[in-house]
């Protein structure tokens, strides 16, 4: 069981167009024909997703099988661009969805192993989108995953900027990880394995590099700080030295940090914290 911490008409008929809706305003446009669309257009895909707290396939396949209705009218084409003013009703299967914009929050996650960084999975059960579904988290998703044998630090917001800026490698947002594995090389090899790394590994088609490395506590782990959050990095870093990670910890993103987090906790980000992390993403001086 995971815990959450406490802290402080059917149809109207087929859309005759996407170019007028029943309130007689200019309302939608085509994709690809948006260059001088406002900053409040949006795509249908995205406001359904938001609203209902849906994964970004499941809105799509919503609208393309005909489920939404826009001011009263069947919308099919979830890539429409909406002018959002001019929206009065946006309904799913019949429900109507707020219209409002949500106030941005950040959480703390501590991800326990199994737990798989997806909306929905058919072949998985156990994933944070169903967590965050059944906790009441709409709109809400992930900013950086991790692997689903791998714990530690995830920040769950309905910010859909900073999650840009949190995993996006141009941001260059660190990231602390706890490395275990099987039997290190004596420390001598692990500080030459860690400037190598520093360097930068040729990977496949990628180059991984980490920040920082160093050897730290007990029982004995490495301490990797990253900053680009490519897939698989950390272990695909360790196998070009012959290493199998075991156990994998993301302990920091950025200025926020895992620790005072149990397993499977979810804790409201405290005001300092979010004061760093806006100072961090440049939304306050
Ligand atoms: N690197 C990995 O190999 N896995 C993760 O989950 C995160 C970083």
């Amino acid at each position: 069981m995971y815990k959450l911490a406490r802290s402080s008409s059917r149809d109207s008929g087929r859309s005759a167009g996407p170019f007028s809706v029943d309130l007689g305003l200019p309302l939608l446009y085509p994709y690809g024909m948006n260059e001088n669309k406002s900053e409040t257009a949006v795509r249908l895909w995205r406001m359904v997703q938001t609203q209902a707290g849906l994964s970004r396939r499941k809105a799509q396949e919503l609208i393309g099988s005909g489920e939404v209705e826009l001011n009263g009218r069947i919308v099919d084409d979830p890539f429409l661009s909406v002018e959002k003013q001019t929206i009065a009703t946006l309904c799913l299967r019949g429900h109507p969805l707020s219209l409002c914009d949500p106030e941005h929050r950040v959480y703390r996650y501590h991800k326990p192993p199994g737990v798989l960084c997806s909306h929905d999975d058919p072949h998985c059960g156990n994933t944070a989108g169903r967590i965050l579904r059944s906790e009441g988290f709409i709109g809400y998703t992930w900013a950086g995953r991790l692997d689903q044998d791998a714990e530690g630090l995830v920040l769950l917001t309905n910010d859909g900027g900073l999650v840009e800026i949190l995993t996006h490698p141009r941001y260059r947002v660190k990231k602390v990880y706890h490395v275990f594995v099987p039997r290190f090389p004596p420390i001598r090899e692990m500080k030459r394995i860690f400037s190598e790394m520093q360097r930068g590994i040729e990977e496949g088609n990628e180059r991984l590099r980490i920040v920082a490395g160093e050897m730290s506590g007990r029982p004995l782990r490495a301490v990797l700080t990253l900053a680009e959050g490519k897939k698989h990095e950390v272990k695909r870093l360790f196998s070009h030295f012959n290493l199998k990670v075991i156990r994998l910890r993301r302990v920091a993103i950025g200025p926020v940090k895992l620790s005072g987090l149990a397993p499977e906790e979810i804790v409201r980000l405290d005001p300092a914290t979010v004061a760093s992390l806006d100072r961090l993403t440049g939304k306050k001086p």
